[in-house]
C-alpha cells in the first residue's frame, strides 16, 4: 500500500466514546482547543475526528448535506449542502488535522442501531443513503478536495450481514431494525466484496486526498480487515467497539496482539480508540488506565483519545501525556511488540530504532499479584552482557540487569521499560529488517 501517511500510529481525539451521536460542533471545537491548551497537541495528538451523525441527507444530485444543527458553521456558505470548510479551517488554524467519518455501504452504524438517535438521516429512502456506496468518488472528492479533511474513518455497517431478501429479526438490545435502515447490497460474509469496496475508496482517497491522507478502515471480524487492511488503509480495526470494561480491553488486546507482522510505518493494527477516562479506566482507576496505555504503546496502536478533554483530571493527562510512553508508541521503526503469554501474565518485547534498543511491557491481566520475567533470549541480547533499564512510568533508571529483567505486578498492573543492551548477533535479522514482513 503506497502511502506517506501515518508513518507512526495516528494520535488524536474522537468524540464517539464521549458523546456518541449526542455531539455538536462546540464540543468538538472545545476538545480541539483543549488538546492545544493542555499540551497534548505538542506531544503528537493531532487528529480531531468527527464521527457518526453529521450527515443529514443525500441530495438528488448525490451530494451530502451536513446536519447544520450539529455543525452550525457549515451553513456559512448558504449552499444546499453546507460546508465543513469553516470547521476544518478552525482545526487547521490550531495546528491540528481534521478527520471525518463515513461507511462503505448505504447507511452508517448509527442509522442501523441507534433507532432513538435524534441524529438519523432524514427523508426518502434515497435521501437516507448517506453511506458512500455508489458515491465513493464524489464523496471522497467532497471530503478531501472541497472540505479539506486529512483523514477519513470508513465504517462497514451499511453492508448487509443478512441477505438482502431476508426480513430483519428481533434480536438482543435491538428490538427491530429501525425504519431508517437502508439495506446494503454486500453481505458482510463476503470478505472479497467488502475488500473491493475499500479498495475502490482507497483509490479515490489517494486521488483526492493525496499521499498524506489517512484511511482508517473500520471493518472487523476474522475474515475482514485484520487480514487485508494493510493493502488499502493506514489502520484497520481488529475488534468490535471497545467498551469501558477491563474484559473488553483484554478482548481488544487479544484481537491485535498476534498480528505483529502486519504492522509497520503507514499501516497499523487498530484495537480501537482509548477507553481512558471512562468506566474501568477513569480517574479512580489509574492502574488500569496506565495498563491500557502501556499495551496500546507496546502494540504500536493508534492513540485516539475518547473522553471529554474540556474537563480532564490532571492524573489522566499525566497518563495519556507521558512523553516517554508516547515515544515508544511512536517509535520510528514501526515494529509492533511481540507477545509472550503465560496464564494471566503477558510479556511484550518491542524492537525500537537504535542499536540494542527495546521496549518491554509486563502486564498482569488478572486479579492476583504475579511475578514476570523477560530473559535475554526474548530480548535478543548476548548472554552475560548487561543492559540499562529505564521505567518510563516512574521516569527513573533502574539498576542495570544481566540475563533477565524481573518484576512483581499488582492486579491489573503494567510496567513499561525502555531497555538498551547488546544484541546477541548484531548482524542477525531482527523484526524491522525481516524480509517476511507482510
Ligand atoms: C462503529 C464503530 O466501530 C465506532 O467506532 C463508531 O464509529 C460507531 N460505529 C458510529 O456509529
Amino acid at each position: 500500500y503506497d502511502t506517506r501517511a501515518a508513518q507512526t500510529p495516528p494520535m488524536g481525539w474522537n468524540p464517539w466514546n464521549a458523546f456518541r451521536t449526542d455531539v455538536d460542533e462546540a464540543k468538538i471545537r472545545g476538545s480541539a482547543e483543549a488538546l492545544v491548551d493542555n499540551g497534548l497537541a505538542q506531544l503528537g495528538y493531532l487528529y480531531v475526528n468527527v464521527d457518526d451523525g453529521w450527515a443529514l441527507q443525500r441530495l438528488a444530485d448525490g451530494a451530502l448535506k451536513i446536519r447544520e444543527t450539529m455543525f452550525p458553521s457549515a451553513s456559512v456558505d448558504h449552499s444546499a449542502t453546507g460546508s465543513f470548510r469553516p470547521f476544518t479551517d478552525f482545526i487547521h488554524g490550531l495546528g491540528l488535522k481534521a478527520g471525518l467519518y463515513t461507511d462503505i455501504g448505504r447507511n452508517t452504524c448509527a442509522q442501523r442501531w441507534d433507532a432513538a438517535s435524534p441524529n438519523l438521516p432524514v427523508g426518502s429512502v434515497a435521501e437516507r443513503q448517506v453511506g458512500a456506496m455508489d458515491h465513493g468518488e464524489q464523496d471522497m472528492k467532497t471530503m478531501f478536495a472541497t472540505w479539506g479533511f486529512d483523514y477519513v474513518k470508513i465504517d462497514a455497517c451499511g453492508v448487509a450481514d443478512y441477505a438482502p431478501d431476508v426480513e430483519p429479526v428481533r434480536s438482543g438490545q435491538f428490538a427491530v431494525f429501525p425504519p431508517t435502515i437502508v439495506r446494503g447490497d454486500i453481505p458482510k460474509s463476503d470478505p472479497a466484496a467488502v475488500e473491493a469496496q475499500y479498495a475502490a475508496l482507497s483509490a479515490a482517497i489517494r486521488k483526492w486526498g493525496g499521499p498524506d491522507a489517512v484511511l482508517s478502515i473500520c471493518a472487523w471480524g476474522e475474515a475482514l480487515s485484520p487480514r487485508w487492511g494493510h493493502r488499502h488503509g493506514n489502520l484497520w480495526r481488529t475488534s468490535p467497539d471497545i467498551e469501558f470494561t477491563w474484559e473488553s480491553m483484554l478482548r481488544n488486546i487479544d484481537s491485535a496482539v498476534y498480528r505483529t507482522l502486519y504492522a509497520g510505518p503507514g499501516r497499523w493494527n487498530d484495537p480501537d480508540m482509548l477507553a481512558i477516562g471512562h468506566g474501568d479506566f477513569d480517574e479512580n482507576h489509574l492502574t488500569e488506565a496506565r495498563a491500557h496505555m502501556t499495551m496500546w504503546a507496546i502494540m504500536a496502536s493508534p492513540l485516539l483519545l475518547g473522553y471529554d478533554l474540556r474537563q480532564s483530571p490532571q492524573a489522566l493527562l499525566d497518563i495519556v501525556g507521558n512523553r516517554e510512553v508516547i515515544a515508544i508508541d511512536q517509535d520510528a521503526s514501526g515494529n509492533q511488540g511481540v507477545a509472550y503469554r503465560s496464564g494471566e501474565g503477558m510479556v511484550m518485547v518491542r524492537t525500537l530504532s537504535g542499536p540494542g534498543a527495546r521496549a518491554v511491557a509486563f502486564f498482569n491481566r488478572g486479579d492476583r499479584p504475579i511475578s514476570l520475567k523477560a530473559d535475554w533470549d526474548q530480548l535478543g541480547f548476548a548472554a552475560g552482557t548487561p543492559a540499562a533499564v529505564r521505567d518510563v512510568w516512574t521516569k527513573s533508571a533502574l539498576a542495570p540487569a544481566t540475563g533477565a529483567i524481573s518484576v512483581d505486578l499488582a492486579p491489573h498492573e503494567a510496567k513499561l521499560f525502555r531497555v538498551r543492551g547488546t544484541p546477541a548477533d548484531p548482524k542477525a535479522l531482527w523484526l524491522d529488517e525481516m524480509p517476511g514482513r507482510i
